[in-house]
């Protein structure tokens, strides 16, 4: 039996330009190429837990625009669930501006579109839906007292919430306390707690900070590095697959994805993190946000190399 995941998040259409190396301010640079591919970190992490196995159920707001219908398009091939997702007239898409150097590395520049316009009302709507899933799973790219609701609906009906609060922005201890995973990459971590994060250590200790403010398991991911894992019963740290990076959009979304995907499964945590890890080692070797995220197959098999 699939476990069935309800994700709440945005979608976007990604234009992607890839350039030798970052732009200073006031230059003009002669890029490579330009491409433009499905994304969204809402949409990215549905389409990481269906292809890990889940049956995905998305509430989201696209607008009526060719993005739209393109993105819903994707999303259905990848037999994700569309019934609690708003398609609003007169609004546009949400759009994601990237960059990509050379090096793999990116910077974002993001219009909400009809992201901004998911509300209190669509998660009502999908309240039975969330209500029977096994996890719940969010992002910050929709406004925050909709995901905020979201998060109450799911802990009302005990259903197991990760949050992945990114971009980054300062949360409540109250928002803290109701969510089971909050899973965040180094930035994130420094913006919630307040703290330099660069190394393991100073990731420990954001870590502990956001359990202290009520988060349960903390998850702190450090790219190339590997991860910080901090539940109530141990903390430890698991390095990072070596691999050759092409482009890192999306690695982070293909770890929530298939963290959420393996925690609904009842796989401990250790296992799910590894999981995780091996989903968005793979995905840092292909190029884009949907296009690199691989299948569970791929991932079970980079993981019995290991
Ligand atoms: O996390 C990667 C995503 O961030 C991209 O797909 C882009 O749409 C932005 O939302």
């Amino acid at each position: 039996m699939k476990p069935q995941i309800a994700v709440v998040g945005s979608v976007n259409m990604d234009l992607i330009f890839k350039t030798p190396r970052m732009p200073v301010p006031g230059e003009t640079l002669m890029g490579h190429s330009f491409h433009q591919v499905h994304g969204g970190k809402g949409a990215n992490q549905a389409v990481a837990a269906a292809r890990m196995g889940a049956d995905v159920h998305f509430v989201a707001c696209v607008g009526d625009d060719v993005n739209g219908q393109s993105c819903l398009q994707a999303l259905a091939q990848d037999g994700i669930r569309l019934d609690h997702i708003r398609v609003m007239p007169d609004t546009a898409t949400g759009v994601a501006g990237i960059l990509l150097d050379d090096t793999g590395q990116n910077c974002i520049v993001l219009t909400t579109g009809a992201n901004a316009l998911l509300n209190e009302a669509d998660i009502a709507g999908a309240g039975n839906t969330i209500g029977q899933a096994k996890l719940l799973l969010c992002q910050l790219e929709t406004p925050l007292n909709t995901v905020v609701h979201a998060l109450h609906t799911a802990q009302q009906a005990n259903v197991k919430v990760v949050l992945n609060p990114a971009p980054a922005q300062s949360l409540s201890d109250q928002i803290l306390a109701q969510v089971d995973y909050l899973v965040l990459n180094e930035t994130e971590a420094a913006e919630l707690s307040g703290l330099g994060v660069t190394d393991v250590e100073s990731a420990a200790a954001a870590a502990a900070k956001l359990q202290q403010r009520g988060a349960s398991v903390v998850l702190v991911t450090l790219g190339a590095l590997g991860m910080w894992v901090a539940a109530s019963d141990a903390s430890y740290f698991l390095p990072a697959f070596k691999v050759e990076v092409v482009d890192t959009t999306a690695a982070g979304d293909t770890f929530v994805g298939s963290f959420a995907v393996a925690i609904a499964e009842g796989k401990d945590l250790r296992s799910a993190c590894m999981l995780a890890q091996s989903a968005a080692a793979l995905a840092v070797t292909k190029f884009g946000a949907q296009t690199s995220i691989p299948t569970r197959e791929a991932v079970e098999l980079q993981l019995s190399k290991k």
